[in-house]
């Protein structure tokens, strides 16, 4: 077997960057270790940036997401029992986020990618990649109890935290930075309407808490727990008695969360973390493969986005003219984007969570940086900037 460019992993980089390039005329092969139901079904990120959004709806990709998607123009900050919010245009110049869950965005470019007749095999795993720096990389993968190969021009390991492409790049040349974080978080779906229309992020006395939503029936709630916890020792209605006391503020005392019945219950660590080049040879790497962060900032899915933007851009050029100089820039181009968004999400995760070792000293300066957002107009711009997605570089 042959083809240009080997994708590994069926995730919101690699569907995406399958999608761009096979606009663009380049073949590709996606190769995917689960089947076509668990990858739609894994419940994961909720928001989109606005350069994700234009970049799905530039690639045809964007129908369903602009019927049903929710923008939002902002966030609410809830710390010492008060509410402040965020205006994302106002602060921007126009620029917002699309409620959109990851799932919704894999169905839709799996759909696609089907019906346009690509290459995409689910159950298919990959071992290996050998040849990264020959002009022939191989790419080693087991289908149907069969051990195959793909030949091609690249390989892009776009198979997520635990892939295997990025093991293609000798530990001689391979960095890597990380920082893992004294708490988790409890992550629950429930079929309850949000009673508030943005979500709410709540720095509180008993920990951080996150209001999110699916649709206008379907609620997303996360709170802070201690790593290792068990989802067994958390009941529905002590979710919601915590969600409760979480977000309560001395405005609104009356306003509680509609309960509903809880769909999905899990525990999610967290971590930051960058494997540095992202590119080796002829195998490149993009979204969580090469970095990891903590989920605070809603920057991971859209991470992913912006490197295979990037990267299928410098694919095109090459296919078109054989020129490398977008790849030879990819890892340096991505990394600095990608260090700013690592910045901004450890910013969010420790400005608001509280650390089971901090001190009320610390607590003080956590109250002191969102009291400052809430009142200066530059201190919200640099958090609205952020959140609704840095610039894509040419
Ligand atoms: P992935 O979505 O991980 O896709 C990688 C794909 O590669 C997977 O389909 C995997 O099955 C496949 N694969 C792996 N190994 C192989 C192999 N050897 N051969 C073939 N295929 C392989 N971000 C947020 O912003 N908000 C959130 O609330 C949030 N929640 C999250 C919860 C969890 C449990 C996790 C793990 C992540 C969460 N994220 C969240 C992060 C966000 O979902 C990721 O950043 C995003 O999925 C990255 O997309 P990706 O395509 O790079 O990787
Ligand atoms: C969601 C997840 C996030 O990490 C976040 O910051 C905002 C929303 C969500 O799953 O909806």
């Amino acid at each position: 077997e042959r083809t240009s460019v080997a994708i590994v992993g069926a995730g919101p980089a690699g569907l995406l960057l399958a999608r761009l390039l096979d606009r663009a005329g380049v073949d590709t092969v996606v190769l995917e270790s689960r089947d076509r139901a668990y990858v739609e079904q894994r419940q994961r990120a909720g928001i989109l940036e606005q350069a994700t959004v234009d970049a799905l709806r530039a690639a045809g990709a964007g129908d369903r997401m602009d019927r049903e998607g929710l923008p939002h123009d902002g966030i609410e900050l809830r710390f010492d029992r008060r509410a402040h919010r965020v205006d994302f245009p106002a602060l921007t110049g126009g620029r917002g986020v699309m409620v959109y869950a990851q799932t919704e965005v894999v169905k839709d470019l799996i759909a696609l990618r089907l019906a346009d007749g690509g290459p995409l095999l689910f159950d298919a795993e990959v071992r290996a990649v050998t040849g990264a720096d020959t002009d022939r990389p191989v790419v080693h993968y087991c289908h149907e109890g069969r051990e195959r190969t793909l030949h091609c021009d690249y390989v892009v390991g776009c198979d997520g935290f635990h892939g295997v492409v990025r093991n293609a790049v000798p530990d001689a040349v391979r960095t890597t930075y990380e920082r893992v974080y004294p708490y988790s978080w409890l992550g629950i779906l429930a079929e309850a309407p949000p009673v508030y229309d943005e979500l709410i992020y709540a720095h509180s006395a008993r920990g951080f808490a996150l209001a999110s939503m699916r649709s206008p029936s379907v609620s997303r709630l996360y709170l802070q727990v201690p790593n290792g916890t068990d989802p067994a020792d958390w009941p529905d209605d002590r979710i919601w008695d915590e969600l409760d006391a979480r977000f309560a503020v001395d405005a609104e005392p009356a306003l509680k969360l509609e309960r509903g019945p809880v769909t999905a219950k899990s525990v999610l660590p967290m971590r930051s973390h960058v494997t540095e080049p992202m590119r080796y040879g002829r195998v490149l790497l993009a979204g969580d493969a090469a970095h990891i962060v903590p989920p605070t900032g809603a920057k991971g899915l859209n991470l992913a986005a912006a490197d295979v933007i990037v990267l299928a851009r410098a694919l095109t050029a090459w296919h078109a003219t054989g020129s490398t100089a977008g790849l030879d820039t990819y890892s340096d181009t991505c990394l600095r984007r990608v260090w700013r968004a690592e910045h901004f999400s450890y910013f969010m995760t420790t400005t608001l969570h509280t650390d089971p070792a901090q001190s009320p000293f610390d607590t003080r300066l956590q109250l002191a940086q969102l009291d400052r957002v809430a009142h200066s107009p530059h201190a919200a711009a640099e958090l609205a900037e952020n959140y609704t997605g840095l610039p894509i570089p040419d």
